[in-house]
């Protein structure tokens, strides 16, 4: 058993304050009788908002096209967090980022409250091929095709696995890797002389951003979930 106000912030009805401010309008029901004290014991069953049943938030994932200028991170002291664009019903679904995206790069950005598959899909074993679309100067060349192929070694010494660099013309390309290094793109093709001026994830998996727009997120189905 636990608190009716607890239980409405984790099924992720809203704030602390937002739940106090329902409940006091009489808007919650538990087995047919109207609640409006917070700290009745509930066991999860039988309880509406608006006449809707309420339940715990099962697994979610989240995808968000990420819009430059926020960190990949639950908190940070001085900068706009990734947790910030996501809709305040979202809030108390105890998601957590999947990989990071630099603060400069856009796309598509996954969230869970699952531990078991935020792990799975960070491994590099795993293989989850990431795709993102990059504008560098210079031009990519054939022997930089073959490089991304054979495993690049970064100047710091780091050595990738294969990866997929294909050329779209100057100063273009598509970038496929599966593992998710500190700015991995970026550095990869800096190794190359190909200096990233911008960058997008595109797709994860079979997952692609669709017509999401910038700025926006969508849970996804369960037959997106069980494809990842
Ligand atoms: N590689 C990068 O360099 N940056 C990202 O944000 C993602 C992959």
């Amino acid at each position: 058993m636990e608190r009716l106000d607890k239980f409405l912030c984790d099924a992720g009805i809203g704030s602390r304050s937002q739940v106090k401010g329902i409940l006091k309008t009489g808007r919650v029901t538990v087995s047919g009788a109207v609640i409006r004290d917070g700290s009745v014991k509930v066991d999860g069953n039988n309880i509406y908002v608006d006449g809707e049943p309420v339940g715990k938030k099962g697994r979610a994932v989240v995808m968000l096209n990420k819009p430059m200028g926020y960190v990949t991170a639950r908190s940070d002291e001085n900068q706009k967090t990734v947790m910030e664009l996501l809709p305040a019903q979202m809030r108390n679904w105890d998601l957590h980022p999947i990989g990071r995206l630099d603060k400069e790069t856009e796309g598509l950005l996954l969230f869970t409250n699952d531990g078991d598959l935020l792990h799975r899909l960070i491994s590099p074993k795993k293989g989850v091929q990431k795709v993102y679309y990059a504008r560098h100067e210079g031009t990519a060349t054939g022997e930089d095709v073959e490089a991304f192929q054979n495993g690049l070694t970064l100047r710091d010494g780091t050595v990738c696995l294969p990866a997929r660099l294909q050329p779209l013309g100057a100063g273009e390309s598509l970038v496929t890797v599966c593992e998710g290094k500190y700015h991995q793109v970026r550095r990869m093709m800096a190794s190359r002389g190909l200096h990233v001026t911008y960058l997008e994830r595109r797709q994860e998996g079979a997952l692609t951003l669709g017509d999401l727009p910038r700025g926006a997120v969508r849970e996804l189905r369960e037959d997106e979930i069980l494809a990842l």
